[in-house]
């Protein structure tokens, strides 16, 4: 019989790093963005830690972005992966159901309230999660405009791209969806009304309650409202639950869908199962992708039964039946709720943001620490120029670069975000442990001396 080996060629040690990045500049695009900043190749991952080719070992905090919420090879995930190439169940099926499937649906639908909601499987991405929500909810009001937020990211699809707040992709791309309009998303740093504090959120709220009641606003009722209850890409920028609860009021009473895309903040990341749960509301639209396929591609939406317009094929997508991400998706929602990661991420999130804080009044650059559980950003700035009216100083994307780079070093992997890619981004797995936190803690502490000294010395 035919057999390939899809083993690396590399057991560790026999290749460098170099070796693979240099062969991965010839034979990829130039689109690849993480290798930039991340210069590795991975040959092992465990839990959090990852060990590249030259058998160097990291603490993983960026975790494929936030997907992988019980870590790298759970050995939970990996039995569930090995529990279906037993069976005999077919990989992929389309739409098509399985037990499994019936099984994954179910325990899904259990996070939402009973009876409510109705799940859809998409293409597996998180972009085509918001594809389908968006086009569901033209669908649903027969109309076409859709409000989106300054700093918000959904996707990199041209629908998607379009209700995303960053530019630098947007700017390269001409005829992009029509009718999106860009309202200010509160910002407890960056208020972009420059107010700041409460008066600040309560001044927004106002804003877009009026907006959407004005009928001389200039903007024709929209179909829908897309928001993330923490914007990630965006800086780890946190909803006030006063302003996400008057979004929730005046989209139902105006009839607008209101799509939550949690795809990023969602299970358990930020201390509750959804983001949007600490505002107490019900969206009519979750888009979820990311750690719902238990670290394997998978996105669904879950859909208000009212709300759920779709003609038979509707949107549809090939590969919406890939078996062993709902088997590992299966097993990584019963262990989320079964060893309740909400409060694990809640209790690491709390020590890892109290102790940054404690840092900031070491290092005046770190100008705001921020987020829910376990998404935290961290606002790199430049304390030595003037601060704004508001008191925040301006982004300084340079040093955070740096001290992204000396993290790298200390064998620590972090991402960047926000604007001028000015925030570090901790997205650890939930099974973080208190050690582990502590660690990352006194690494990314070295960075930012190292990259000082490197930027501004
Ligand atoms: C909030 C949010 N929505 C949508 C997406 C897009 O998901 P994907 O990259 O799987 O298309 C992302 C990705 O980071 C995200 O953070």
């Amino acid at each position: 019989m035919f057999k390939m080996t899809i083993t690396p060629v590399n057991p560790i040690n026999q290749a460098t790093n170099e070796y693979y990045l240099t062969r991965q500049n010839e034979m990829e695009s130039n689109v690849r963005s993480y290798p930039r900043k991340l210069p590795l190749a991975i040959a092992k991952a465990q839990g959090c830690r990852v060990i590249d080719v030259e058998g160097n070992e990291y603490l993983d905090c960026l975790a494929g972005a936030g997907t992988l919420a019980l870590g790298h090879n759970h050995p939970a995930v990996i039995q569930a992966i090995q529990d279906v190439l037993a069976s005999g169940l077919p990989l992929h099926t389309l739409d098509l159901t399985t037990p499994l499937k019936d099984a994954f649906t179910a325990e899904l639908l259990s996070f939402f309230p009973k009876d409510q909601y109705r799940l859809q499987f998409c293409g597996p991405s998180g972009a085509d999660g918001t594809e389908a929500a968006i086009k569901l909810a033209k669908t649903y009001t027969g109309r076409g405009n859709v409000i989106a937020f300054s700093g918000g990211y959904h996707g990199m699809t041209h629908g998607s791209l379009s209700m995303t707040g960053n530019l630098g992709a947007k700017n390269a791309v001409q005829n992009l969806m029509a009718g999106v309009q860009f309202m200010p998303y509160p910002h407890e740093y960056r208020c972009p009304l420059g107010i700041g504090g409460e008066a600040g959120v309560e001044a927004l709220t106002y804003y877009f309650e009026n907006f959407i009641n004005d009928v001389e606003s200039g903007v024709v009722k929209p179909a829908a409202v897309i928001l993330e209850a923490i914007q990630g890409e965006g800086g780890v920028v946190t909803a006030p639950i006063k302003w996400l609860q008057k979004i929730r009021e005046v989209t139902q009473k105006q009839g607008i869908v209101l799509i939550l895309d949690e795809v990023q903040a969602g299970f358990c990341r930020s201390g509750k199962m959804f983001a949007f749960e600490h505002a107490g509301i019900e969206p009519d639209i979750v888009v979820m992708s990311k750690a719902v396929g238990g670290s394997l591609p998978l996105a669904v939406l879950a859909i208000k039964k009212e709300f759920d317009a779709w003609q038979p094929a509707g949107h549809t997508g090939t590969f919406r039946g890939n078996q062993l991400a709902m088997a590992t998706g299966y097993v990584s929602l019963k262990i989320m709720r079964e060893q309740n990661l909400a409060s694990n991420a809640q209790e690491r999130g709390d020590f890892l943001q109290a102790e940054l804080k404690k840092l900031a009044r070491i290092y005046p650059c770190i100008g705001n620490v921020r987020g829910r559980g376990l998404m935290i950003g961290i606002e790199i700035v430049d304390e030595r120029q003037a601060a704004d009216r508001i008191g925040a100083y301006p982004a300084d994307g340079e040093l955070a670069a740096a001290i992204q780079k000396a993290c790298f070093n200390n064998k620590l992997l972090l991402e960047r975000g926000g604007r001028g890619g000015n925030v570090v981004r901790i997205l650890c797995p939930l099974i973080i442990t208190q050690a582990e936190c502590e660690e990352l803690i006194e690494r990314f502490a070295r960075s930012v001396a190292d990259a000082l000294k490197a930027v501004r010395a």
